[in-house]
């Protein structure tokens, strides 16, 4: 086979890839190897070109055994770092000498590493999230059935400790869960007829002892007639008590909540029909360094605070999953000392 041939052949393959024959110089090279590599290939000796120790034994292995190898090669364009998976297969009958020649191509598999570390940081996050109550928990066992044994008042008060703890583990695996969940069902398009204005009033009845505790005023405001989404009523409802339980926790200091719902015929950050949902607090609200992040799964814009309300930093998480299923937006806009507003956008 002519080098021309082999150079259409190579211009087919759909990722970087580079031909090296038993000469060990480079044959045939496509756009996307001289875009990954560098121009002027053909012709040199791939090692000039190939630096990586693993990509050298990989090319020279395959030469020799006349059999297939396969590496990593690691690139960064300055910006990014980018992992190939790089096949050596070997091709009889072509090259120069010898007659025979290594195919190397190389395929990105960036955003399959990018998944494993994600899927390695959840697992780390929900250890180590496990393991502060049951910690707690595992010392007041050890102090109850030793210095503490025949201490009536300490009982009581350990009981409780260890209580909290293990209701705050219950939750945490509630919203591990409910997020599995919400996930798995994502690109499954919702078909309940909700009415957010009686949804929203229901919510807001289960709220108002947690507000009231607070010493929060709660309100509601409506339009008269009923404003209806095609949704899941039981996530929109999660997702109306998640920010407003938010609101009276995290921003309750400011005295009041105010729920909203308006509707419109043509919304902007939906380009389509669509209702909003407002929840509004008037306490310390949130630095703008936290707001990019405050979706992430266990972020907590005041972890300490979020911690000792019980909170599992799961909630504008789960949150998101639900307006995103439901083809949704949700903003948030915050200033210090002033308060936050968070927005759902559901199209109708
Ligand atoms: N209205 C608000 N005002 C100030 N901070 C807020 C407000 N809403 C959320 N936050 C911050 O965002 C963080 C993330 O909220 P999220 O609901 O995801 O978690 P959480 O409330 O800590 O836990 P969970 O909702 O699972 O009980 C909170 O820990 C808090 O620091
Ligand atoms: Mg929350």
């Amino acid at each position: 086979m002519t080098e021309d041939v082999i150079s259409e052949f190579v211009a087919a393959v759909p990722m970087p890839a580079v031909v090296v024959d038993q000469s060990e110089r480079i044959i045939a090279a496509n756009a996307e190897a001289q875009t990954l590599l560098g121009h002027q290939m053909i012709g040199r000796h791939f090692a000039t070109l190939l630096r990586q120790p693993q990509m050298i034994d990989a090319i020279e292995q395959s030469l020799r055994t006349k059999g297939p190898v396969k590496t990593r090669h690691l690139s960064n364009d300055g910006a990014q770092d980018t992992t190939f998976e790089v096949q050596c297969r070997y091709v009889d009958g072509i090259g120069a000498v010898g007659g025979g020649a290594v195919l190397a191509s190389f395929l990105d598999v960036t955003h399959l590493e990018q998944a494993g570390q994600m899927r390695r940081d959840f697992v780390a996050n929900v250890s180590h999230e496990l393991r502060t109550p049951l910690t707690a928990l595992m010392g007041f066992i050890e102090t109850l059935r030793g210095p503490a044994r025949e201490d009536a008042t300490a009982r009581e008060r350990f009981l409780q400790i260890m209580a909290d703890e293990a209701n705050r583990m219950n939750r945490l695996v509630g919203d591990l869960l409910s997020l599995n969940r919400v996930e798995s069902a994502e690109r499954v398009r919702p078909t309940d007829r909700v009415d957010l204005t009686g949804q929203l009033q229901s919510t807001l009845t289960s709220l108002r002892p947690l507000a009231e505790d607070a010493g929060v005023t709660l309100t509601l405001r409506a339009p008269e007639q009923p404003v209806e989404v095609t949704g899941d009523s039981d996530q929109l409802r999660q997702v109306f008590t998640n920010l407003i339980e938010n609101a009276i926790k995290y921003g309750g200091s400011g005295g009041e909540v105010d729920v909203t719902l308006t509707a419109s015929d043509r919304d902007p950050a939906v380009r389509a029909a669509a209702a909003r949902v407002q929840v509004v607090d008037k306490g310390p609200g949130i630095d703008a360094v936290h707001l990019p992040r405050l979706t992430e799964r266990f972020y907590r814009a005041d972890s300490h605070r979020s911690r000792e309300l019980g909170g599992t930093g799961l909630g504008l998480a789960i949150v998101k999953h639900i307006v995103n299923r439901h083809r949704g937006r949700m903003r948030v806009e915050s200033e210090l000392g002033k308060g936050s507003t968070f927005t759902v956008i559901l199209p109708r």
